[in-house]
């Protein structure tokens, strides 16, 4: 994608000065405008919010015409047409690729959450490695970004998880770009960036572990409920808009916390409580087993009620060697 059309001083107002506040926060063409939305543009280049809204309208505009955007009303084909250009990643193992119907979704963000050790880093490893498969071996020949708020990535966890899978270590190292996120403002910035991030490396693959810990802890230290609410509301949208108009799969983890909260409250809910529930597309529910793990596909209205078991070992993420649960209707 880019092309002179695409630039954000092709449109009507747009001088050098504006153009150089909006690449500075790394909004660097019309589609990044339209994504990033008003508020994030008032916020970020000090525009007001009548006129940020009027930018964003025009880049809107612009983007229908040019046929790279929808129209406000679309006849329910259209968008038939675009879910059938959804993709799909295989997890690497079929007892969660069962779970979520063949692996996880572009054009959708997949929620993993669990208590710490359950496998949520270990499965956004693996999933950065098989999104490299071509399609007919369950990837979608595409790279991976790796937003690391936890600073848990490892590159060495990476060569071995696929070697243990036949693949060329380095190869596949050489498609992850990884992002380290030091809080949550920077987390953001760098959210921004990802739409030229995914012009240079035709990533198909945005992984965030985590989504949330930032926003806990900074909470927790400063700064108000409504506030964080709001930031992470803002953050969790943007994924949802990334992931829908660049037809690429996000995934993100969160934690479950093991003492009460005063920031969400319950122990026995994900962290970030109803704002990043209500916006992941999929949520799946990891939990311990001894050496297995068990995930749990949570409320949503097309996959099954059942419960897949999976283990960890060299391979990353595996199906375990028996599989008792596997594909196992439970009944509410
Ligand atoms: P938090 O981020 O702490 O909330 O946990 P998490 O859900 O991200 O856990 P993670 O995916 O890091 O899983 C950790 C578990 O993975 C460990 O307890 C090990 O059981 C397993 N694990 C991690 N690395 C290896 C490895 O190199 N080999 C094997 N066999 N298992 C590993
Ligand atoms: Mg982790």
């Amino acid at each position: 994608m880019g092309g002179k059309e695409m630039e954000v001083d092709s449109l009507e107002g747009v001088g050098p000065t504006t153009k150089q506040k909006l690449t500075d926060v790394g909004i660097n063409t019309i589609l990044d405008l339209a994504i990033r939305g008003p508020s994030d543009v008032a916020d970020g280049i000090g525009f007001d919010m009548a006129r940020a809204i009027e930018l964003c309208n025009k880049a809107r505009v612009k983007l229908v015409e040019l046929g790279m955007m929808e129209r406000d009303f679309v006849p329910a084909t259209e968008i038939l047409e675009r879910r059938r250009k959804i993709g799909r990643v295989t997890t690497g193992t079929s007892s969660l690729d069962d779970l979520l119907m063949g692996g996880i979704e572009t054009q959708a963000v997949t929620e993993f959450y669990g208590e710490f050790g359950s496998g949520k880093t270990q499965i956004c490893h693996t999933l950065c490695i098989m999104v490299q498969a071509p399609p007919e071996d369950g990837g979608l020949d595409g790279g991976a970004i790796y937003l690391d708020t936890e600073n848990t990535f490892r590159p060495e966890r990476i060569y071995d998880i696929a070697r243990a899978r036949n693949k060329d270590a380095d190869e596949i190292l050489s498609r992850i770009t990884v992002a380290k996120a030091y809080n949550s403002a920077h987390q953001e910035l760098i959210m921004g960036e990802m739409g030229s991030i995914l012009d240079k490396t035709g990533a198909r693959l945005i992984i965030i572990d985590s989504a949330v810990a930032h926003y806990r802890a900074e909470y927790l230290g400063r700064g108000t409920l409504a506030e964080r609410q709001q930031k992470l509301n803002r953050f969790m949208h943007l994924l949802t808009r990334t992931a829908e108009t660049r037809n690429v799969a996000i995934v993100l983890t969160n934690q479950v916390l093991s003492t009460p909260d005063v920031f969400f409250g319950d122990p026995s809910k994900p962290v970030g409580g109803h704002v990043v529930a209500h916006t992941s597309t999929y949520r799946i529910y990891l939990r311990k087993a001894g050496k297995n793990r068990i995930a749990r596909m949570v409320d949503s209205p097309y996959h099954p009620e059942h419960e897949a078991v999976f283990i960890l070992n060299e391979k990353g993420v595996d199906d375990g060697p028996s599989d008792p649960m596997k594909g196992k209707q439970i009944s509410r």
